[in-house]
Formats: C-alpha cells, sequence, structure tokens
C-alpha cells in the first residue's frame, strides 16, 4: 500500500532500462519503495539495472517483457501482481524512431507506433484490470509534449504518444471512483539515451526532474503532469498556432 505521501512501497516498471523510470525508482527506494519489478527485453543493461536498485536496498526481480509482443501480455504481467499486490505501474517503454529514415521505410515506421502505442494499450489494459481487482494502486504513463500537436519532424512518434496519450486519459475516466489513479505525465526534452546526439529544445530537462514531478504527482493524485510544469502554458499557447504559422516554426 501506498503510505500518506503517495509513495508506492511496489513498483513495476515496464520499459526496466529506461532512464527515467530508473531515476523514477531511485527517488521512491529513497522514499518507501521496497520491492521493484523490472520488465523488459532481456539484456545485461536490465541486470545493471537490477543490481544497482537491490544496492539501494530495494528487493529487485527481472522480468521478460516485451512491447511488441501483446499476446504475450496477460501472461507475463499477471504472474507479476499474482506475486502480490504492485502500488504502482510506470510504462516507461518507448522508441524514438528515426523520423527521415521511417518515412521511407512503412515497417520501421509501423514498428514506432506499435511500440508506443499499440503496446501500451495491451500492457495498459491488462495492469488496470489488476489494479482495479486490488482496489488501490497508480498507473503512470510516460506521454510526451510530442503527443499535444503533430510536428513536422517527429510526427510518426508524435502520433504514436498522441494515441497512447488519449487512451490514458479515456483509461483514467474508465477507472475513476475505483480507487485506481491514472496520471499522464507529458515531458518535454530529456536528457537521456533516447535523445542523445539530438540538438535540445528549450525547456530541456533531467530524467531526475521528471522522478520529482512523478513523485508529486503521486502524492496529489493529478492526472497530468508537465515537466518542466511551464510547458503546459507553452503548449497551451502552440495548440493554437495556425497551420501555415506552426508549419514554419523551428520545432
Ligand atoms: N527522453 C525524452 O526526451 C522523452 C520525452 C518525453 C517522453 N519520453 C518517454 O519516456 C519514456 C522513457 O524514455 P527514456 O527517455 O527513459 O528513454 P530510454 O532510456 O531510451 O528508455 C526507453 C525504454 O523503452 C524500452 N523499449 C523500447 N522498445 C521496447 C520494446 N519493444 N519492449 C520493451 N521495452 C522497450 C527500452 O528497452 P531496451 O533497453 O530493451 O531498449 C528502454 O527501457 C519513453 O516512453 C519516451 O517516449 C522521453
Amino acid at each position: 500500500m501506498k503510505d500518506a505521501f503517495g509513495t508506492p512501497q511496489s513498483l513495476l516498471i515496464l520499459g526496466g532500462t529506461s532512464e527515467i523510470a530508473l531515476a523514477t525508482a531511485r527517488r521512491l527506494i529513497a522514499r518507501r519503495t521496497r520491492t521493484v519489478w523490472l520488465a523488459g527485453r532481456p539484456s545485461p543493461d536490465l541486470e545493471r539495472a537490477a543490481a544497482h536498485l537491490r544496492g539501494l536496498g530495494a528487493e529487485t526481480h527481472t522480468v521478460a517483457f516485451d512491447a511488441l509482443a501483446p499476446d504475450s501480455h496477460e501472461t507475463i504481467l499477471g504472474k507479476i501482481f499474482a506475486e502480490g499486490d504492485i502500488d504502482m505501474v510506470l510504462v516507461a517503454f518507448g522508441m524514438l524512431g528515426d523520423q527521415a529514415h521511417d518515412e521511407r521505410d512503412p515497417v520501421a515506421a509501423v514498428r514506432v507506433a506499435q511500440t508506443n502505442y499499440t503496446g501500451a494499450v495491451s500492457a495498459g489494459l491488462v495492469c488496470a484490470r489488476a489494479l482495479q481487482a486490488q482496489g488501490h494502486g497508480s498507473l503512470v504513463v510516460l506521454s510526451s509534449v510530442a503527443a499535444e500537436r503533430a510536428r513536422r519532424s517527429n510526427f510518426i512518434y508524435g502520433s504514436a504518444k498522441a494515441g497512447l496519450d488519449a487512451f490514458t486519459q479515456g483509461l483514467g475516466d474508465a477507472l475513476h471512483g475505483t480507487g485506481v489513479h491514472v496520471m499522464v505525465v507529458r515531458p518535454g526534452f530529456v536528457r537521456t539515451s533516447m535523445t542523445a546526439g539530438r540538438p535540445e529544445t528549450s525547456l530541456a530537462t533531467t530524467p531526475e526532474a521528471v522522478a520529482t514531478a512523478i513523485e508529486l504527482g503521486l502524492r496529489r493524485r493529478s492526472e497530468t503532469v508537465w515537466v518542466p510544469g511551464a510547458l503546459r502554458l507553452v503548449m497551451a499557447a502552440l495548440r493554437h498556432v495556425p497551420r501555415p504559422l506552426f508549419r514554419r516554426l523551428p520545432l
């Protein structure tokens, strides 16, 4: 169960090597989290991440999980929930893709869409049902500022995140009143391996800042969290910029 500050005792991360997710896990372990499940594609990085969290004092397990294999989600995630209550699920898997390349390679583009969107639809539904059966817990989903308005420079990723974002909002409404809390997190540019080598946009931030915002969102039971918070106002304005002008903005 969570404590009075909303800190989970048990945490399940889907996308177990995500730098944002691991920064969040470190922060929550420093508070109260004692058990962590890292679900992800098997790799030395996944095992290293687990060893690191164990070193911080959390009992940490790794589980093979592939967002692109939705048929397996029910079984894999079901086994985790069968081990005991999960207070927080963090959906952190995702891929940016290479927009210029993917526009010429539709199969690669579909992989971006499936990883970011449909993978989260199946995993999200399975986790939502399990959380509802428990009667408590938070489902936290890493969307993106890119979900807010499709941009020329990354509309394949952005459109998948838009689908994910809308899905998560709807799921939050579906679970309202059940005791389960659903939170959409919309970071801007975060300095992680996903964005390494890409030009930074303004208001660039860190995985630690996203972790801090997630912790605060848990405490407040927020439905939407922007990181940094100023992006909420920036995007409220950008959303209404006419397309002929929006197209010319260096975004
Ligand atoms: N960095 C940013 O600027 C930024 C901004 C907004 C939102 N986000 C979102 O935040 C989330 C975490 O990103 P991050 O910055 O922490 O990047 P990251 O460190 O590159 O993490 C991405 C994660 O996705 C996992 N993944 C990719 N494809 C997968 C698949 N088919 N099955 C299972 N896992 C898969 C990766 O696992 P492997 O180790 O197996 O590759 C990795 O754990 C993503 O959803 C991303 O879209 C990031």
